[in-house]
This record gives C-alpha cells, sequence and structure tokens, in this order.
C-alpha cells in the first residue's frame, strides 16, 4: 500500500523525485492552480511553458516538465483539472480525478509529493483521496512484477493545513477509503477460479477477524433449512455450493440501524440460459456489490461511525452444471413467496430475493442493496453512473446526495408500476423476468416483493444501486479509475451510512 505524509514544506525544500501540480483553464489560457509551498518564479515558468506547448489544461492530460526552477523535484508533472477558477469547495471531485490521473500514470516511482490548492483540510483530503485511489494497481497474478508497474510508495500532500488536526483527519479517512476500496478492487479482480462463494467468505473472514465486524457464514445446509431458494437455486448448477455471509457491526452509542445486501455472483455464466461468449468474459465482475458492502462496513468500523450496520453477502456461482437450475422451475424463497424461473441468467435478482428477506427480519431503519444488476442499466446510464431505485423518495435522494458527497455519480430511476403485472405467474406468486422493456425497473420491482414491513405495518424504506455499469472498467483508465475493477460503491455506501447516524 503507498505510504500517505502531510507536509508545510515548499517545493524547493521537499525532497521527492516527482512534484505533482494541478492547471486551470479558461479561454485557452492554461495556467497552474495556486498551491501551497510554490514560489512565484515557479510559477510564472511553468505557466509560461504550458502556453508554449499549448497545454489544454483538461482532465487525464498530464504535462512532464523538467528543470522547474524552484523545485527540487527532477520531475514536475502538471495535470489538468478542466476547471476554469480556482477550485472550490464543490470541485473535489475535479481534484480528486486528476490528482488521481497524476498519480496513476507514475507506477514505478519512489516518492511523490503533491501540492494542495489552497489552506482547506478538506481539499488537502480531496488530494489526498484522489492520490490513494490512483495509486492502486492488481499485480498478483503476474510471474514476474516489474518495479514500473507497481504504485507510487509514498505520497506527500503539501498543505498549508498540515499541522492540524483537520487535515490529519481528513488525510487518515484518505486511507481508510482508499485501503478498503482497494480490498473491493482486488476482490473484484481476483480470478474466478479462485473467487467462489467459498473462498470470498474465507477471505472476509481473515479480512475481519480483529476488528470490530462479527463476521457469520451459512452453508448450503443452513441455506436449505432456511428455504433459501434463490441462493440454493442458483448455486446449484455449480460445484461450487452457494454461502449468506452476514457481517455484523453494532458500535454502543449507535442509535440507527442500516442493512445493506450485496449481489455476490462469483461468476456470471448465465446458467442455461447461457450468456454469449463476449459478454461472460467480465462477469467475474457479478459480485461487486457484495465486494463494496464488505469494503463499507470494514471502513465504518475503522471510521468508528455511530450507526449500527448488518450486512450480507449472498455469493453463488451461476453455472451450468447437471443440476443445473431449470427455466420453469419454481422455487419458494426465504420470505415463503414462490418464484417462477424464467431465464436462469436473471439469477442476481434470486440470490437478492433471500438477502432482502433476511435484512427484514431485524426490521432495519433503511435496507440498501446494491448489485450488478441489469445490462439495462448500463443502456440507460452508460457506465460511469449507477441507477437509485427505491420506495422511498426521501431515503433515494439521501442516497443520491450521499454518492455525490464522495465524488460517485447516481441517478435516480422510477419504479415504474406498470411493469409489475406481466411478472404474474401462471403456477406461483410471480415470475422473476416480466415485459421486454424496461428491465433495469422491472429487477427491481421484483426485489421490491421481498422488502419486509417494520413495526408500523410499512414496507421498510429501501434504496436498490444497479451498479452493473460503474463496477467494471472495462475502457482504458481515466482519473483515479484503474482498467477493471473500481471499486464503485464502497464510498457511496459509508456515505450513506455517516448520514443515517
Ligand atoms: N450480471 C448480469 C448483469 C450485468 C450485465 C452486469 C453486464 C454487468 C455487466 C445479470 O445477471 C444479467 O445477466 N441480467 C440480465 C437479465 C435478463 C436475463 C432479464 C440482463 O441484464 O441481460
Ligand atoms: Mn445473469
Ligand atoms: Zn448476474
Amino acid at each position: 500500500m503507498t505510504t500517505l505524509t502531510l507536509t508545510d514544506k515548499d517545493t524547493a525544500a521537499l525532497k521527492a523525485d516527482v512534484l505533482v501540480l494541478l492547471s486551470r483553464t479558461s479561454d485557452g489560457d492554461t495556467r497552474l492552480v495556486t498551491a501551497h509551498g510554490v514560489a512565484a518564479e515557479t510559477e510564472e515558468h511553468i505557466n509560461a511553458t504550458l502556453a508554449a506547448i499549448g497545454a489544454k489544461g483538461r482532465l487525464n492530460e498530464t504535462t512532464k516538465l523538467t528543470g522547474v526552477p524552484g523545485v527540487s523535484a527532477p520531475l514536475v508533472v502538471v495535470s489538468g483539472t478542466s476547471l476554469e477558477d480556482e477550485p472550490q469547495a464543490s470541485d473535489h471531485e475535479s481534484i480528486r480525478q486528476a490528482v488521481g490521473a497524476a498519480i496513476r500514470g507514475l507506477k514505478g516511482t519512489q516518492h511523490a509529493a503533491v501540492a494542495v490548492p489552497g489552506p482547506s483540510s478538506e481539499l488537502a483530503g480531496a488530494v489526498a483521496e484522489g492520490a490513494l485511489f490512483g495509486a492502486y494497481a492488481f499485480n498478483a497474478y503476474r510471474s514476474a512484477p516489474k518495479p514500473s508497474s507497481e504504485p507510487v510508495a509514498k505520497v506527500s500532500v503539501i498543505s498549508s493545513a498540515a499541522r492540524t488536526a483537520a487535515a490529519k483527519a481528513a488525510a487518515k479517512r484518505a486511507e481508510v477509503l482508499a485501503e478498503t476500496q482497494a480490498f473491493a478492487r482486488d476482490l473484484v479482480n481476483t480470478p474466478p477460479n479462485d473467487l467462489y462463494p467459498e473462498s470470498f467468505a474465507d477471505k472476509v473472514k481473515k479480512r475481519l477477524s480483529g476488528t470490530k465486524v462479527k463476521v457469520s457464514v451459512m452453508e448450503e445446509r443452513a441455506l436449505a433449512k432456511a428455504n433459501c431458494g434463490g441462493l440454493i437455486g442458483v448455486g446449484q448448477g455449480s460445484a461450487r455450493p452457494p454461502r449468506l455471509v452476514t457481517l455484523t457491526y453494532a458500535p454502543e452509542k449507535a442509535t440507527r440501524h442500516v442493512a445493506i445486501v450485496g449481489k455476490g455472483i462469483t461468476f456470471d455464466s448465465g446458467g442455461l440460459c447461457l450468456k454469449p461468449a463476449t459478454s461472460m468474459i467480465t462477469m467475474k465482475c457479478d459480485m461487486a456489490g457484495a465486494a463494496a458492502a464488505v469494503a463499507a462496513v470494514e471502513a465504518l468500523a475503522r471510521l468508528g461511525t455511530p450507526v449500527a450496520v448488518t450486512a450480507y453477502l449472498c455469493l453463488a456461482e451461476n453455472m451450468t452444471g447437471s443440476n443445473a437450475q431449470r427455466p420453469g422451475d419454481v422455487v419458494t424463497m426465504h420470505n415463503g413467496k414462490t418464484v417462477e424461473i424464467i431465464n436462469t441468467d436473471a439469477e442476481g435478482r434470486l440470490v437478492m430475493a433471500d438477502g432482502l428477506s433476511f435484512a427484514s427480519e431485524i426490521t432495519p431503519d433503511v435496507v440498501v442493496d446494491i448489485a450488478t444488476l441489469t445490462g439495462a442499466a448500463m443502456m440507460a446510464l452508460g457506465v460511469r453512473t449507477a441507477a437509485v431505485l427505491s420506495n422511498n423518495d426521501d431515503a433515494r435522494e439521501r442516497m443520491v446526495t450521499a454518492a455525490s458527497r464522495v465524488g460517485e455519480r447516481q441517478w435516480a430511476m422510477p419504479l415504474a408500476e406498470e411493469l409489475r403485472p406481466p411478472m404474474d405467474s401462471q403456477v406461483a406468486d410471480f415470475k422473476h423476468t416480466g415485459e421486454k422493456h424496461g428491465g433495469m425497473i422491472t429487477a427491481a420491482l421484483f426485489l421490491r416483493e421481498f422488502v419486509g414491513d417494520n413495526a408500523d405495518g410499512e414496507q421498510i424504506p429501501w434504496v436498490h444501486v444497479d451498479i452493473a455499469g460503474p463496477a467494471f472498467n472495462s475502457d482504458g483508465a481515466h482519473g483515479y479509475t484503474p482498467t477493471g475493477a473500481t471499486g464503485y460503491g464502497v464510498r457511496s455506501l459509508v456515505s450513506f451510512a455517516e448520514a443515517n447516524v
């Protein structure tokens, strides 16, 4: 892991291999963002150079300069923010992305320093987050790791606020978010021959042992006894049986209780309704919801957030073995409702149904589920925005706001009621698919059937986050986002729980 240090030294005094600075641009004029510890002659020199080489100051544009006066580091990287003016509090995400792009591009570097725009400790936190999020690399499966693909070993954040308690707290939070997000990324990037329900549960137990999070695992016999027809049905085509992992974080001061349910399909072949080969390639990512859930609970425990959280990881492998679930099968879920199986590739909602049933039994104040649930969500919103659907407008808005606070983009989608009747079944309570259009909404309406009532007889507030798009980046890296697993959702879940204290 990359280590993080705060310093208020100036760039002439600080010994580092690389100094990262940020630029902004307005009316074709690209110039440095004002930052602590950068001398006027340094700024003038760089501004003149940026003009001479025609730098555009756009996000993901990095410019390397050598021999810069007033800087002891031999190399300066100027990273564009796309901002027109000096950064404001609302520009944190641009700062994270710009710093992330620079640090991501500096693999193999020992020590990089980043100068923070302005005296704000919050901005120092954003810089620290961008640097640590961008420093990630997944090299566990290379036979001979190259030094040039190792993340930056040490990052110094140069800020005038370096010695304040607020900046130290912001840096600590950045470390917790980065380390837990990296854990989620690692889980998702791990090949599915090594990550399956049992090994996933083992990794979670190991990771959380000695923390304030309790872990319990239900194996297939216990699942069958508890009528978990979703997990059992989806998992029965695989040689590697399903698991339900429950995580409990219950700090004494907590007055509110959030439940989280994560989709943990360790590989989605589609089952008998087999996916085409090209659609299957990235399907190790189908457990990204469960990965985000476990990482978020770890983060909340490490941050000591005074909110109780119970998370359910619904783990199964969707395969085509001789005992695989068939279209036409009817299964009984943990809450007693019966479901006619139509398309074995709509497996996520089946395992989530059991998880939501369990979550409802503890009557939390709110239940959030997070799942790489539908290709339709990607069709609607592209691959960088999650869809949010809910039975409660207020809870949904709190989720979207919580996500935007930490730089994750979410967009509200309607639970269009007319899509519910097409799920009516001739033989069971309902089918798990319906009308061909609006697949993201149909999936959410199915999940809603498994959200129980609270003591007042009202359905528990429930928020569904479909992360099929943003969980996995099949394109090039950008900002602090690597190719492959993104760790999307960890920060939104943490932020949402914090807002529910
Ligand atoms: N895991 C997929 C959804 C998915 C697709 C996630 C692409 C990430 C990237 C899910 O299990 C699935 O196959 N959904 C089907 C549902 C359909 C059969 C009703 C889909 O979206 O096509
Ligand atoms: Mn599927
Ligand atoms: Zn799936």
